[in-house]
């Protein structure tokens, strides 16, 4: 964190334009999706890079989506709002795409930062670290790392500890392709020369693009100075198919498990834990194997989460317990010190404080009042095929195991349902309800029943 702060003042103060690249056509995806828009920890790897390169203090955002993709200016636009999206009709190169947002470029900024949108793990930090050069005076600074397989990446080469050039896999000499430090692709430039040299990169290469690695050898001819900034290979993975995008959601996942037990969460099995970006845990929380946060879920202090639990959209107050098997879904509320145990689905329902529902039960369009006890193979009948009704509990209300609750129907407080019931009409406070049959008894039916079988079955 100090380390954060550190690199963020030494670059404020300075104006920031953020140019990400997302025209790709993501091939290998094999997707009717923009490859920028496929999720990582439930967010599009477009909005990690757009959230990246904000925290990193771009005061302006460009996109470059390839044609016909509506889709990746509406996720621009949803996190960015005035974010501007340009499209690269053809595409002739990284230079070139960076060239389709001449417009922002035009208008200037003291440092210009390129990045992908297909290479999401990439942290404001490195950002930040990656602008530093430029306020010491050059005029290009390329994100650089040591790959395991160098294969494919452009080589950075470097003398005297000064970058002299990018060169690409393809046009590399044998002893290039011998470096191990290669280009992540990110790379920062000052605003005053960034045009000009962007401007006079050549297709002189083996695939003929422009090359936006050539500003490195351009830069440097006029005199200017090219630095390499170094960073973890993790962090500058690209995503190109299916298998990296897995691997991608592995390397967030283990910073999502870390940040929650960081903030002091037990993870029994932290490696069977997956989150949202979004999830919010709190301190002493205990999460055992198995569970699975979607979107948009809220779990405050002292919560229990018991194995093989779903949530996705839901609050949990402190002291909650929920579990094993429990499913709660979006608009599930659940006040402090609720229990819901084994196989209990809950969809957009209130539970007062102490409520428990504990086994085998569905509630959906409720709201249950404090301390109130729902039985074993409760059911609310929400839906009658068109629309969805409620049903209202009062507090301390107790409902008999295997009721169902025909809504729209309300339930008052300390009232009695009497179990087996279907509940069609409303129960007033504190009165029993036995929406069933009353139960007949014959003696003795049973003795002569078998009686007369047996006699039957020796004839
Ligand atoms: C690029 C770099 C290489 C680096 C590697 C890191 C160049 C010339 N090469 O190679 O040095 O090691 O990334 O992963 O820059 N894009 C467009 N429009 C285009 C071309 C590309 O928007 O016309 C976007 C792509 O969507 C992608 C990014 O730019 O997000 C990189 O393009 P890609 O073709 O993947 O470049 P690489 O060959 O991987
Ligand atoms: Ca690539």
């Amino acid at each position: 964190m100090e380390a954060r702060s550190d690199h963020l003042s030494r670059t404020s103060g300075r104006s920031c334009l953020a140019i990400v690249l997302a025209a790709g056509e993501g091939t290998r995806m094999r997707s009717a999706r923009p490859k920028v828009l496929h999720e990582i920890a439930g967010r599009s790897m477009l909005a990690y890079v757009l959230a990246a390169v904000r925290e990193a203090g771009a005061s302006r955002v460009a996109v470059v989506a390839g044609p016909d993709r509506d889709e990746v200016a509406r996720e621009t636009r949803a996190i960015i709002p005035e974010a501007q999206v340009f499209v690269q009709r053809e595409r002739l190169g990284t230079a070139h795409a960076v060239l389709a947002a001449e417009e922002a470029l035009r208008d200037g900024a003291d440092d210009i930062i390129v990045a992908y949108g297909d290479t999401p793990l990439i942290e404001a930090e490195t950002f930040a670290k990656l602008r530093r050069p430029l306020a010491e005076g050059a005029a290009v600074a390329v994100l650089g790392f040591e790959a395991k397989d160098p294969a494919g990446y452009g080589r950075l080469i470097l003398e005297g500890g000064r970058l002299i050039a990018i060169r690409e896999d393809r046009d590399a000499s044998d002893a290039e392709r011998g470096i191990g430090f290669c280009n992540a692709g990110l790379m920062a430039l000052r605003g005053d020369v960034a045009f000009d040299v962007l401007r006079r990169i050549a297709k002189n290469n083996a695939k003929g693009e422009y090359y936006l690695t050539d500003a490195v050898s351009v830069a440097v001819a006029d005199g200017h100075a090219a630095i390499a900034v170094p960073a973890p290979e993790e962090e500058v993975q690209g995503v190109n198919d299916r298998a990296q995008l897995a691997e991608a959601e592995r390397v967030v996942q283990e910073r999502l498990r870390r940040a929650a037990m960081a903030n002091g969460a037990t993870l029994i099995a932290p490696e069977t834990v997956f989150f949202s970006h979004d999830t919010r845990i709190g301190r002493d929380v205990v999460i055992e194997p198995n569970v699975f946060f979607g979107p948009g879920v809220t779990v405050e202090d002292g919560v229990v989460i018991h194995a093989f639990s779903h949530l996705e959209g839901a609050r949990l107050a402190s002291g909650v317990s929920i579990g094993p098997f429990a499913r709660l879904r979006p608009g599930a509320d659940l006040g402090p010190n609720v229990r819901v145990g084994n196989f209990v689905e809950i969809k957009n329902v209130e539970l007062g404080p102490g409520v428990k529902v504990n086994h085998l039960t569905y509630l959906g369009d409720a709201t249950v009042g404090a301390n109130s006890n729902i039985g074993a193979g409760t059911i609310t009948c929400n839906y009658d095929g068109f629309t969805k009704h409620r049903t209202v509990i009062g507090e301390g209300a107790f409902v008999g195991t295997n009721s169902s609750l025909v809504a729209p129907v309300t339930i008052g407080e300390n009232a009695y349902i009497g179990s087996g019931s279907v509940i069609t009409d409303d129960v007033p406070a504190d009165a029993l309800a036995l929406g069933r049959g009353r139960q007949a008894v014959k003696e003795g039916w049973a003795a002569d029943f078998r009686k007369k079988a047996k006699a039957a079955k020796s004839k």
